[in-house]
């Protein structure tokens, strides 16, 4: 077989392989899958964890920020709603976002800043933004910080995974 024909084969078996993780569904905790139907996150997998109420969507009114701990209690995270429509948002201005707080570069505990409209870390000032998915704006740190998956479900605002790896995880299981 030529080398032609080989890099075919290889590419048809990938491009197979690619058809059928896309299809995949995450049937227990912990197991990483593809966002395929958010095209803005189609290369960041997403982790499906268990269902968590975080709060009231009621409850949430442009500018509120509600601490909780996801996927476990050692993982602090911050549900926020913004001022503007964010990317991946949800609710009807696409307002409302959540990400683990915990600083991709060395875990400190990230806090936000009404002011900038940012996430900052107090320990070597990384800068991250809530509204462009939690991307690095400027700082140590390497990569986003996570980002939480939620839904709307009547009232609630739910939990259901992550995106990315929370610092200090070597994989994303519980
Ligand atoms: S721990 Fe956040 S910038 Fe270093």
């Amino acid at each position: 077989m030529g080398n032609e024909s080989r890099r075919t084969r290889h590419a048809l078996n990938r491009r197979d392989f690619l058809k059928v993780s896309s299809g995949c569904v995450a049937g227990a905790a912990g197991i990483p899958v593809f966002a395929a139907s958010n095209p803005s996150h189609t290369a960041t997998p997403v982790t499906a964890y268990p269902v968590l109420d975080v709060a009231r969507l009621s409850d949430l009114t442009p500018g509120t920020t509600i601490p909780f701990s996801y996927p476990s209690p050692t993982s602090p995270a911050l549900l926020m709603r913004l001022q503007e429509g964010a990317l991946d948002g949800l609710g009807d201005d696409s307002s409302i976002v959540a990400f683990s707080i915990l600083c991709t570069h060395k875990g400190c505990p990230v806090s936000y800043k009404a002011e900038q409209g940012m996430l900052i870390c107090p320990c070597h000032w990384s800068t991250f933004d809530p509204a462009k998915g939690g991307s690095l704006i400027i700082g140590q740190a390497s990569s986003s910080l996570p980002r939480i998956a939620l839904r709307i479900e009547g009232d609630r605002v739910q939990a259901v995974g992550v995106h990315g790896l929370i610092y200090g995880r070597h994989t994303n299981i519980l």
